[in-house]
């Protein structure tokens, strides 16, 4: 039976998606459980569906959220530095702050979001300042435009970075921003054809390993200035 699902308030979501095994781990329930999704998708937050936000983008449905974190606990840990590549609404991001706070405060954590189109950046500020405003407020979660793409070479490297738009083949920028010990998770693939999402992990001496998670569909990564 596929999954489909909707809770009466966020709980309720989450409870059902820790039920059905969508989420395997309490520590990402908990992270998913403390940011409300009311704050970053006004459509049906408690649906397990994207949502449009506006400006043609989608929030990703909470399973897809769910999958991103449990595929990167292992690297959200205190003092972790943390992309979020087409952070968009900002949900995602803050689930990593918060995922890394329930571990233990650290004042190096840096949990950074990029997303290249301005009026979704702002939109992104009012969301999180919305749901608690001491995660701007407290320097660990930063917001940056820009083409994501490229990366953000100044909080680089990181331990974990998130693409959460398909890129068409392995974006090397991010690759090179990889801490040693990191994973980046990306789809890659052609719009609108087949596309996986992919795990690389870096070793300790720098080897990459490519690893083929599962099909999915994304909109691709695009430039700001050509659409
Ligand atoms: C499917 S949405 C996901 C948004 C976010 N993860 C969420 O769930 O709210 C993909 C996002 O990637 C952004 N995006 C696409 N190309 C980008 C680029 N080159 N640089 C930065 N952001 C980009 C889009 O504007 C959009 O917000």
């Amino acid at each position: 039976m596929a999954w489909r699902s909707v809770g009466a308030d966020n709980a309720d979501l989450i409870r059902k998606m820790r039920d059905y095994g969508i989420i395997a781990s309490d520590s990402v329930a908990q992270a998913m459980t403390k940011t409300d999704r009311r704050h970053y998708s006004p459509r049906n937050p408690y649906m397990d569906a994207p949502q449009t936000i506006g400006y043609g983008v989608t929030i990703s449905a909470p399973h897809m959220h769910a999958f991103a974190l449990e595929y990167l606990r292992d690297q959200l840990r205190p003092g972790a530095h943390v992309l979020d590549v087409g952070s968009g609404s900002g949900y995602l991001t803050a689930c990593f702050l918060r995922y890394i706070e329930e571990k233990g405060d650290d004042v190096n954590t840096r949990v950074i979001g990029i997303e290249h189109q301005p009026e979704l950046v702002a939109q992104s500020f009012q969301n999180l300042n919305a749901d608690d405003p001491k995660m701007l407020d407290s320097g660990k979660l930063i917001i940056v435009e820009g083409d994501g793409r490229k990366g953000v070479p100044e909080h680089a490297p990181y331990d974990a970075i998130h693409v959460g738009a398909a890129a068409a083949i392995t974006p090397k920028a991010l690759l090179e921003q990889l801490a040693n010990g990191g994973r980046l998770i990306v789809p890659v693939g052609p719009e609108g054809g087949e596309q996986y999402m992919t795990q690389y992990d870096k070793d300790s001496e720098g080897k990459v390993k490519e690893t083929r998670l599962m099909g999915v569909m994304y909109v691709p990564l695009t430039d700001l200035h050509r659409s």
